[in-house]
């Protein structure tokens, strides 16, 4: 190993030795840690030196320069691993973000030459340079897509031992890069540099950055290849997308083990799906969840929350869920109940179930002090609190006054956590909201650096476990909901995360802004949230903080309409704010919205499906669908939902059009169903009661009944709209129970749609895969944009004599669920 090793170019040296101008290490706290005026020793910056040696173990490589080491692990054939080792001990192997690395066999060889050493699978080569260590990354056709632009390099960290950990890669002139969870900034985050500490940002604005989660992965598109970053390191971490130096990206954390995932393309989808491959999916909702939730901080008492519920029914604007915030709480002790305003919490919450309302309640990890307090009693009994290093008690005041906080990192604590549920779940509480949990604490921010967490067995300070924390709580409470639910599906909110998060939660963009800004910046998040493995996302409708004017509540309905999460929050200081609380015409508009959100439940939840099952995101921004194109990688307003309809909110008040980009093939209007050809912009006529919708050409849309709440009625028909294409197109419908996990049983139906038409007909086929049987029978099928009057439609070898044939020139008719093929001849 060499220290201060000359590097190739100099100017990287120069930047590398002044740790101000390169490094946000904290430098106040980095400075006063390692300062040698404080007695301690002075920095010791150490780079990888020269490989010397390679050794293979299995499907892992271990190249050293005789002191430090590295390892390469082949986890699947597109995803390698990288870890470093500074003096050739590597730390042990545990992650909350991959619980377990694929075992499926991969092919893989060692090849040495004099320049380098090469560990090749099919699809990727790993390179690491003789000369000086530099690790690079090629494609199956030698295209290179990644390399270090200096050795792996790390600086003691005399205080707490360990290092910090830095590496350094180049950056190419027209590269962007994409992803890292909830940033409040532009889509591409090229010329960014980002920190990752979750963070109770209460009115965050644009580019305020750290926000609550952490998810330390990205995605680079470069000469219409992309790969990806996984950098698994809990600690506070930084990244810099050639913002200090034009040609150089650099991520690098306070502590832990320099380890990441280099994940190959060269889709940008392909490097989602391997993403979640290594971090799981969202486990399929409860059906209920994917409708329209109300929430405000706070509903009570009770007779409140009752008449909110009511308005709903009234308005005849559709709801699922109803939220109580924390005044529902004695004195906001977790598990218990206001008496005073919820005297009967079992018989309200059975009535807003008659009522066809979910009831999910919020919970806080902060516990008060208080010895008559049965939960902060157990919780001290057990030593399931957070301690200082001292062994002093971790205590901080939130919202009930003085707090001890659970150590959700212990296994042990998490047992007991999710057990707590059970007098809920028993009331009738169907989906519980964690909040606070980045963690907050009121004045200092969060826990100081030394309060020790048990870290699943592999110990560590809050500053290993602070990003962690508040995933593993939400993880404690699906996982007791799951026990206690038997064997119903539970539904979970959090605030904070960590990667792998999306395996126990759906997730909000925390206390945002009534405001036309935070329109925009929420309509990035959700996309930012969903390439970075968090699909189940949504903002805090009409924003949280602040009024907004009826037109901005209703513009931001329409796009919450279309967030795979969709729930209206507001503070408790400002007006009411339910969807019919602006008055006409606003009232109608986001009725007519909510009634859209619910016709499209099939095709979200089915949207749900492909992301469970296969790991595709369900908002898929343009530069997903064309990341050839250099334009796009600017694009950011206009999304796909799921991958048939294109979606593009209005973001600016006053707007009566906006420009569009309609990616390449054949688009319907949603509204005029008038077809335009993709691959450049139009001009889209905005009226408040409409919004940009598009659905590509060749697309089944399935559509239910609009209801009051999801399961009000059984389903006798599905209607599928379908759209002419004279290209084959896919589509799918899932459908199943909707709350069990009969699904891990194979109880489910995928069904496949493949339509295609020509000058003269259009054939659309069915073929279905699983054991779930719909009770319904029949569908109601709408053929849109037909080029040609049918003079026959054949289903299944019988023509189809019932047809209504309508002014804007589709055609109606029904036909079985079960069909095989239906042809539409000129
Ligand atoms: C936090 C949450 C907000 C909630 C409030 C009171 O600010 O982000 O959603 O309403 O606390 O619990």
């Amino acid at each position: 190993m060499k220290e201060n090793v000359p590097d190739p170019n100099p100017e990287l040296l120069t930047a590398k030795l002044l740790l101000s101008e390169d490094i946000e290490v904290d430098e106040e706290e980095f400075h006063h840690l390692n300062n040698p005026a404080d007695g301690i020793k002075p920095i010791v910056k150490k780079y990888l030196g020269v490989p010397n040696h390679a050794e293979q173990k299995g499907s892992k490589f271990f190249f050293t320069d005789g002191d430090a080491s590295i390892e390469v692990t082949v986890v699947t054939k597109e995803i390698i691993r990288v870890r470093l080792a500074p003096h050739s001990v590597f730390l042990d192997e545990f992650s909350y973000a991959v619980p377990e690395l694929p075992t499926k066999p991969v092919k893989f060889t060692l090849a040495e030459n004099e320049l380098e050493f090469r560990v090749s699978t099919e699809a990727v080569n790993c390179h690491i340079r003789k000369q000086d260590f530099f690790i690079s990354f090629s494609d199956s056709n030698g295209v290179t897509t990644s390399s270090d632009a200096a050795p792996m390099h790390w600086e003691e960290n005399v205080k707490f031992g360990g290092y910090y950990v830095f590496c350094t890669k180049t950056c190419a002139p027209e590269e962007s890069f994409f992803g890292l969870g909830d940033k409040a900034t532009e889509f591409n985050l090229r010329g960014k540099r980002l920190k990752n500490w979750n963070t109770d940002a209460y009115s965050y604005g644009w580019n305020q950055d750290p926000l609550y989660r952490s998810i330390p992965f990205y995605i680079s598109v470069n000469e219409g290849i992309a790969h990806g970053i996984f950098f698994d390191n809990t600690f506070k971490a930084h990244f810099d997308f050639g913002a200090e130096d034009r040609t150089k990206t650099s991520f690098w954390a306070d502590g832990g083990e320099l380890q990441y995932y280099y994940i190959h393309g060269p889709h940008m989808m392909d490097v989602v799906k391997n993403y979640h491959i290594l971090t799981g999916t969202h486990p399929m909702p409860p059906l209920w969840a994917l409708g329209y939730h109300q929430c405000r901080w706070s509903y009570y008492p009770e007779n409140k929350v009752r008449v909110i519920a009511n308005g709903f029914r009234q308005n005849k604007i559709p709801c699922d869920g109803i939220y109580l915030d924390i005044d529902y709480m004695d004195g906001y002790r977790c598990f218990t109940w206001n008496a005073k305003y919820f005297p009967n919490p079992r018989k309200m919450i059975e009535d807003l179930k008659a009522n066809g309302f979910k009831t999910v309640v919020i919970i806080d990890p902060g516990i008060r002090v208080d010895d008559n307090y049965w939960v902060f009693k157990e919780g001290k009994e057990k030593r399931y609190f957070c301690r200082r290093s001292d062994d002093y008690f971790m205590e901080g005041h939130v919202w009930p006054g003085r707090c001890q906080f659970p150590d959700f990192t212990n296994p042990e604590v998490r047992t007991w956590w999710g057990g707590l549920f059970d007098e809920l779940v028993d009331l009738g509480v169907a989906g519980v909201w964690n909040d606070m949990n980045e963690p907050a604490v009121f004045g200092s921010g969060t826990f100081p650096d030394d309060v020790r967490h048990q870290y699943d067995g592999f110990r560590g300070s809050h500053r290993k476990a602070h990003n962690v924390y508040g995933m593993q709580m939400v993880r404690a409470t699906y996982e007791g909901l799951r026990k206690q639910l038997k064997n119903k599906r539970p539904f979970t909110i959090t605030r904070a995360g960590y990667a792998g998060v999306q395996r126990y939660s759906s997730v909000w963009t925390g206390d945002n802004v009534a405001s036309w800004e935070h329109l925009k910046i929420g309509n990035v998040q959700l996309q930012r949230l969903s390439v970075s493995g968090i699909s189940f996302c949504g903002t805090d409708i009409g924003g949280f903080s602040g009024e907004p004017d009826g037109e901005l509540f209703t513009r931001w309905i329409q796009m919450g309409t279309f967030s795979p999460f969709m729930r209206a929050h507001s503070a408790g200081d400002t007006k009411e704010r339910e969807p019919w609380s602006f008055g006409e015409p606003f009232t109608a508009i986001n009725r007519k919205f909510i009634e859209l959100r619910y016709r499209l439940i099939p095709y979200l939840y089915s949207a749900f499906w492909e992301h469970h099952r296969y790991g595709f995101p369900i908002l898929r921004p343009v530069v997903m669908h064309e990341q050839g194109t250099y334009s796009n990688h600017y694009r950011q307003d206009e999304f796909t939902y799921g991958d048939k309809i294109l979606v593009c909110p209005v973001l600016e008040p006053g707007q009566t059009s906006r420009k569009v980009y309609l990616p390449k093939g054949k688009w319907y209007n949603f509204w005029s169903l008038e077809m335009t050809e993709g691959g450049q912009e139009v001009e889209v006529a905005t009226p408040l009661d409409t919004m940009p919708l598009f659905v590509k050409a060749g697309s089944v849309i399935p559509e239910y009944p609009v209801m009051q709440y999801t399961n009000e009625k059984p389903i006798e028909e599905v209607k599928l709209n379908i759209y002419y294409s004279d290209y084959e197109v896919n589509s799918f419908l899932f459908e199943d129970y909707g709350e069990t996990f009969a699904y891990e049983q194979d109880i489910y139906l995928e069904k496949k749609f493949i339509v295609n038409g020509t000058a003269t007909s259009l054939s659309i086929k069915q073929s279905m895969e699983g054991l779930y049987t719909p009770r319904y029978e029949g569908y109601h099928l709408k053929i849109n944009g037909l080029p040609f009057k049918p003079s026959k439609i054949m289903a299944d070898g019988k023509e189809i004599k019932e047809v209504s044939v309508n002014a804007d020139k589709t055609y109606e008719f029904k036909f079985t669920k079960n069909f095989k093929q239906i042809e539409i001849l000129k």
